[in-house]
This record gives C-alpha cells, structure tokens and sequence, in this order.
C-alpha cells in the first residue's frame, strides 16, 4: 500500500487525504487559525462555531481556561464562547479557504452551536449561500446548563434531533450535514440514529462533559464556575459509543471521533472503533498546530507497520464487541486484583 493512499477516508461523499480534522474552537477562531491547520496537514477544519443569539458571543468575554493536570494527564478545563464576528462575512471568509482547499481535497466547514430551530435552519441556509460544502450541527454543547438561557440548547432526547436535523437538512441543500452530539447523555446510539433519520451525513461523537473542580487553596471552585472537561481518559468512553452507534446506525453510516485524542494511536483506535474520521481540538491547544502533523505521521508509521489502510481499520473492534455474558469464566481471578489482607 503506498503512502499516500494508506490514510485516505471517506465521510459520506466526501473523500479525505487522512482522517484528522481541526475541531471547532479558539485556534480556528481565525482565518490565520484555520489555514494553519490545513498547513499542517489536517485534512479538514471545522470553524469557530456561530449561533444566532447575542449571548452567546458575549459570552467569549467571559471565557476562561486552565489545563488541569491529573495523575500527569493533561485536560483543558474551560468555560467558553462563540466567535463575536458578523456570520456573513465570517462564512464569507471560511467559504474563500474552503474554495482554496478543495483543490488540495480538504475543505473547510461552517459550524452551528444549537440554540434554536429557527435559528439553526436561517444559519444552514446562510453558509449554502456562501457556498460551503460542510455544515456542522453542534447539537449537545456542553455548556448549555450554564450559558445565558437560550444562547446555548442541548439534545439529550432522541425523538426531537429527528425533527431538528430534518429542518437542518432541508436547508442545508446540497451541503453535507454533520451532527455533533453531547458527552452528557448515554442515549449515544439512539441520538445517533435520529440524526441518520433525520438526513444527517455523519454523526461526530462525543462533547465534552461538564465538572467543577475544588481548588484546595482558596476552596472555590476553579475559574469561579462549572466548566467544560475533556481529555485523554474519555477516548475510551468515546470508543465504546462509537462502537454501540455503529451498530445502531449499522456500518454503511459514517462517524466521526471527538474528545480524548492526542495520538495517531488513538486516532487509529477511534477507528477501530468505527470512526471514519476524528475531529482533535485540545491537543492543538496544548501543543500548536504541529500536533495534527505529528499525529498524521504517527497514524501513517502504524498502518505501514502493518502494511493497512487507514479505511481497513474502521469499525474492526467495534464488530468484535461481545457481551459479559460470552465470557469465559475465570473462577477467582478478582483474588489478584484486591490487597493480600482480603484475602486472609
Ligand atoms: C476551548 C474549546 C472551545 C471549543 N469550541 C467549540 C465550538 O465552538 N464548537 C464546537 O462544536 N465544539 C467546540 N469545542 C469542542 C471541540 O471541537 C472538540 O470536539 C472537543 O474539545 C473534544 O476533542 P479534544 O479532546 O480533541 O479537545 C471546543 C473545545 C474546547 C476545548
């Protein structure tokens, strides 16, 4: 298998040169942000995320970040907002890069978080006619429960993102429609299903989570609020979603990762998983964009190790997921696993 064609994906009918794409947050808040990622080789950006409410914006000025360090593990720990700029001539410029990256089978995409129906389906019909490719639905923003009251809407329910992504969809027209959906539900795989019902392209899973954090010096909570919490401990959370919507959803309906990558490793994994793609974002803010480079060339070293293709590893270990119940049995293995006074 050459080099080039080991990493090559598919979401929907969009064909990638590799599966790592730019989510959606500050570093791609700007034109500068969004063709450094493309320069470093992503294959596709997510933009800032837009809505149509006010405070939502406003909200950016109270935005505040800390990278908490647990057990050595790096994890972003903030509250955020959305870009304060005009939604026109934001898309008109993402559209301009997008136009650019086409050429180089890369794209860039419009990003909605949800607050409103009415809203959303004015914003989809907005980044058409700009003429953009990709339009993403941000259905389950974690910071929802904190946000001004309707700046910031979470789906948690499967039998509304039917309805919600159908709306989308019908305005969206020809550009293909992603769903991103929360970290704060295990209803994954049926929210999964509505949104393919709904006429979603892909399905991106999953947000982040909300947390507080005492902070033992002072004994208030760190930043002063709840916030948003991701990192590297969740991909395997992420892992077993994915694998439960593929089986929802079945094989033939692309997903995309999010929350918890920080390697080609686990790039791969999310793809063993059932991952089409991967959407990183934390590991740009801890690192810079030369992350998403790193990250290309370690999936790349894994998969000619092993003489695969990028495509040949999709969903591999989410079809091998089996039940407790088809288990060997292991009579007193849980004797290794507790302290020698447990044991008499
Ligand atoms: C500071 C920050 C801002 C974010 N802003 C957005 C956003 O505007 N829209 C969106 O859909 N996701 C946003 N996200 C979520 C990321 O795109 C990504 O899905 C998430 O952080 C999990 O991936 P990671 O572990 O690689 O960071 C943001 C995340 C962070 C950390």
């Amino acid at each position: 298998m050459s080099g080039n064609n080991r990493l090559v994906t598919q979401v929907g009918r969009l064909t990638l040169p590799n599966p790592v794409i730019c989510g959606s947050g500050e570093p791609v808040m700007t034109e500068a942000g969004i063709r450094a990622a493309l320069a470093a080789g992503a294959a596709g950006v997510i933009a800032r995320s837009v809505n149509e409410r006010p405070e939502a914006a406003r909200q950016l000025d109270l935005a505040d970040y800390i990278t908490l360090d647990l057990e050595g593990a790096r994890s972003l720990f903030n509250r955020s907002g959305l870009i304060g700029r005009d939604t026109a001539d934001w898309f008109g410029a993402i559209a301009a890069i997008d136009r650019e990256a086409a050429a180089a089978g890369r794209f860039v995409a419009a990003s909605i978080v949800f607050a409103g129906v009415e809203g959303a389906v004015e914003i989809a019909g907005m980044a058409r006619a700009a003429g953009l490719r990709v339009f993403e639905l941000n259905v389950g923003a974690p910071h929802a429960s904190e946000a001004s009251p309707g700046a910031i809407s979470q789906e948690t329910d499967p039998a509304r993102p039917r309805e919600l992504v159908a709306r989308v969809k019908a305005a969206a027209g020809d550009m293909a429609l992603w769903v991103k959906l929360t970290g704060l539900s295990s209803n994954l795989p049926a929210l999964a299903l509505a949104a393919r019902e709904g006429g979603a392209d892909a399905v991106c899973m999953m947000g982040r989570f909300m947390a507080m954090m005492p902070d033992l010096e002072t004994f208030a909570p760190v930043l002063g609020t709840s916030a948003a919490y991701g990192g590297n401990w969740a991909l395997p959370i992420v892992c077993r979603f994915l694998a439960l919507s593929r089986r929802a959803v079945g094989a033939d309906f692309p997903l995309m990762g999010t929350n918890g990558v920080r390697s080609g490793l686990d790039v791969a994994r999310m793809a063993l998983s059932g991952a089409s793609a991967v959407e990183v974002l934390s590991i740009v803010m801890h690192e810079g964009f030369g992350a998403i480079a790193r990250m290309i060339a370690e999936l790349d070293a894994f998969l000619a190790a092993r003489d695969i293709s990028f495509a040949g590893l999709v969903g591999r270990t989410a079809d091998r997921l089996a039940g407790y119940g088809a288990q060997s049995v292991l009579p007193g293995r849980w004797r290794e696993f507790v302290p020698r006074e447990t044991l008499g």
